[in-house]
């Protein structure tokens, strides 16, 4: 076998045999097919596609690279939530713990942002001593102790995909279907969760930028959960307008404490109690309602004592960014139009993201929202704060935001579209 034969064969369409995708993922793991190889390959498969079962058999092999996790010595039935990435999401921060206070074990490994995408452990990093990185015997004592853990997934899970991710993030070769679906199905299974909620986003801060496309990923990815034998189902939610108030590290974790003590933004709350629900009942715990244990402080109890256990303080300062720049309304009326793309680019460039993996990022940049669509906004009030602690950085970020922010007249008549778009 050799790389040329499989890159030929994907350039003209035709299907990858079993053989042929097995050995291109284990000699491109070992290091025997080149980057530039596995980058043509990857080319190839973002323009000719992949049926549903060279998809299956390129998630298995991924899977087949690496080690696979066990959480079945756990006395509670295992939970995971996978989001495919969006503007605010910090979903995962009170969902997690409320999860687990609910009953069920929730082993959620986590990711760092990466383009205008924020990243859930760059966002917990912004916690005073808290560690994304535990071994996996770590990992399970903190299950078993508090019922959820957030952390890093550990080098031994999936290395074919953190080689081939790193490569199509570089590469143009991201938004691929089969490619986004093999890469998050592959570490969810390895990972070993009995069951998986997907939070599969649409709109301008998403990878899906249309329905379609998004239904296209989603029942992709609950076929190769159910295949597995893990079981998995979709939500398609909304990612026009970022999530909540805040976008950036400290920003949102400020943010979702306040879900946790029981108040927050509504399009938060909703989310996190309807992705809670799925989970639960993808769990086998469909009677128990999560919004209790919002309400009575039983979640609140849990994020401490998952913080505490990773070595955080749940009670120290966030870190606050240097320099702040207000943004006002340019007109009154009804604001119809923020962005994501825009914010989260905005957010990027203050410095709550990073453009190489090796980047640091500032815990206290991103954006403050004052208003959302639908929203009554009066000209020469506050509408964005900008955050960062290289306030050279103000000019490019109002920039980001250019055309992302429209303002009706008055009386205009606007209902944004719903958080949860289909299931
Ligand atoms: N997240 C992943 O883990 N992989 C992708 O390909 C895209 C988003």
């Amino acid at each position: 076998m050799d790389a040329i034969s499989v890159i030929r064969a994907k350039r003209d369409r035709a299907e990858l045999t079993d053989d042929q995708i097995d050995w291109i993922i284990d000699a491109y793991t070992r290091g025997e097919v080149a980057h530039e190889q596995m980058s043509s390959l990857a080319m190839a498969i973002l323009l000719n596609g992949m049926n549903r079962k060279e998809i299956a058999r390129w998630t298995a092999a991924m899977i087949n690279s690496g080690e696979r996790m066990d959480f079945s010595s756990l006395p509670r039935p295992t939970a995971d939530k996978h989001s495919t990435g969006g503007v605010g999401d910090k979903i995962t921060l009170p969902l997690a713990p409320l999860v687990a206070a609910c009953g069920a074990a929730v082993p959620q490994l986590s990711g760092r942002g990466l383009g205008h995408t924020g990243g859930t452990l760059d966002k917990l990093e912004a916690i005073p001593g808290w560690r994304a990185d535990l071994t996996n015997d770590e990992m399970l004592s903190i299950l078993r102790d508090v019922g959820s853990v957030i952390c890093a997934a550990g080098a031994g899970l999936a290395p074919a995909d953190k080689k081939l991710y790193a490569l199509r993030d570089v590469t143009g070769t991201v938004e691929s279907i089969p490619l986004i679906a093999s890469s998050i199905m592959s570490k969810k299974i390895a990972e070993g969760t009995g069951s998986l909620v997907l939070d599969v986003k649409v709109g301008s801060g998403a990878f899906m930028k249309n329905l379609d496309d998004a239904r296209e990923l989603a029942a992709t990815m609950v076929e190769l959960g159910t295949d597995h034998g893990v079981r998995t189902t979709a939500l398609l939610t909304n990612m026009a307008t970022p999530l909540g108030l805040t976008a950036g590290n400290a920003l949102e974790v400020r943010e979702s404490v306040e879900v946790l003590a029981g108040g927050g933004p509504a399009d938060v709350v909703e989310l996190t109690l309807a992705l809670a629900r799925e989970m639960l009942t993808a769990a086998g715990l469909p009677d128990v309602d999560p919004a209790k244990a919002l309400a009575d402080g039983s979640a609140m109890d849990h994020w401490r004592r998952m913080i505490q256990a990773q070595g955080g303080d749940p009670d120290a300062p966030l870190p606050v960014a240097r320099e702040q720049h207000v943004v006002n309304a340019a007109s009154t009326g009804v604001l119809t139009t923020l962005d994501a793309y825009a914010v989260g680019l905005a957010a990027w460039r203050l410095g709550a993201g990073r453009a190489r993996k090796e980047d640091p990022v500032q815990a206290g940049a991103g954006v403050e929202l004052h208003a959302k669509p639908g929203d009554p906004v009066r000209a020469g009030e506050p509408l964005l704060t900008l955050h960062t602690d290289t306030p050279e950085k103000f000019a490019s970020a109002i920039e980001a935001l250019d055309g992302g922010v429209l303002i009706a007249p008055p009386g205009t008549d606007f209902t944004p579209d719903p958080i949860v778009l289909d299931r």
